[in-house]
């Protein structure tokens, strides 16, 4: 059967980027995003995360990377609906991040409950990888620029707990291997997928990753955006 949101996604060229012509459409982002407060949210899903980010940061602007057209066309039509103007849905592969997006150009990064491709022979397409922390550190802002990272996979969380120490380009902000009992809960904004693990009881694991540019006690002196 046809995929209906295939046509659909073009009823809202400012918002949903539909990236037919690669080329053009990557021009229009950098022209979108050329000043102020950049998020980018990587498998945003049907984007009700990325909606009530923005939502809360008005001024700020969001960009989801989400390749599947009907959650591309949902969160749109919902952000659309609800009068928030600045999300920016990108119906293409996040392999194309560092295309986009200039060096020292985003204020964070989130990635919630990526496919987890738990079996071992599928764990070389997994998102939150090597080359992934690399391309964020050329890519986040300096000095606060940050990584954020919710699953309900602990050996996925667990193996990109390892990534992260043998990389010094980041440094450990917030962590748990349990979010509903930690005291990040109230800061924390649940995303479509969330509420699915949550009515199984599943644990989240969550972290919180910052650039590392400062020495500790400097960072201690300054305030992280809270967003
Ligand atoms: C498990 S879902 C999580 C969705 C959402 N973040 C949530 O928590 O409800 C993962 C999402 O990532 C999207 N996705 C997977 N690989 C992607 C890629 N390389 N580029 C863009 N989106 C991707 C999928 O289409 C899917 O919607």
């Amino acid at each position: 059967m046809p995929n209906i949101y295939r046509s659909l996604i073009n009823n809202f060229p400012n918002q949903l980027i539909t990236f037919d012509d690669p080329g053009l459409d990557i021009e229009l982002v950098k022209s979108f995003s050329r000043e102020g407060e950049i998020y980018c949210e990587i498998g945003s899903g049907s984007g009700g995360h990325l909606i009530a980010l923005a939502k809360k940061n008005p001024s700020a602007k969001f960009f989801g990377f989400e390749l599947r057209y009907k959650r591309a066309y949902r969160t749109i039509e919902k952000a659309l609906k609800e009068n928030v103007n600045n999300v920016f849905i990108l119906r293409t592969d996040a392999e194309l991040l560092s295309s986009i997006f200039s060096e020292n150009s985003l204020n964070g990064i989130f990635v919630n409950f990526p496919d987890p491709w738990a079996k071992r022979k599928q764990q070389k397409h997994r998102l939150l990888n090597s080359e992934f922390l690399h391309k964020c550190s050329v890519l986040l802002k300096s000095p606060y620029g940050f990584i954020s990272v919710k699953t309900d996979h602990q050996e996925y969380f667990e193996s990109f707990r390892e990534l992260i120490k043998q990389n010094n380009a980041f440094r450990v902000l917030e962590e748990t291997i349990d979010l509903y009992n930690s005291h990040y809960l109230s800061s924390n904004i649940v995303t479509e997928f969330e509420q699915l693990f949550r009515s199984k009881h599943i644990p989240i694991c969550y972290i919180k990753l910052l650039i590392n540019t400062y020495s500790q006690s400097q960072y201690e002196t300054c305030s992280v955006a809270n967003i």
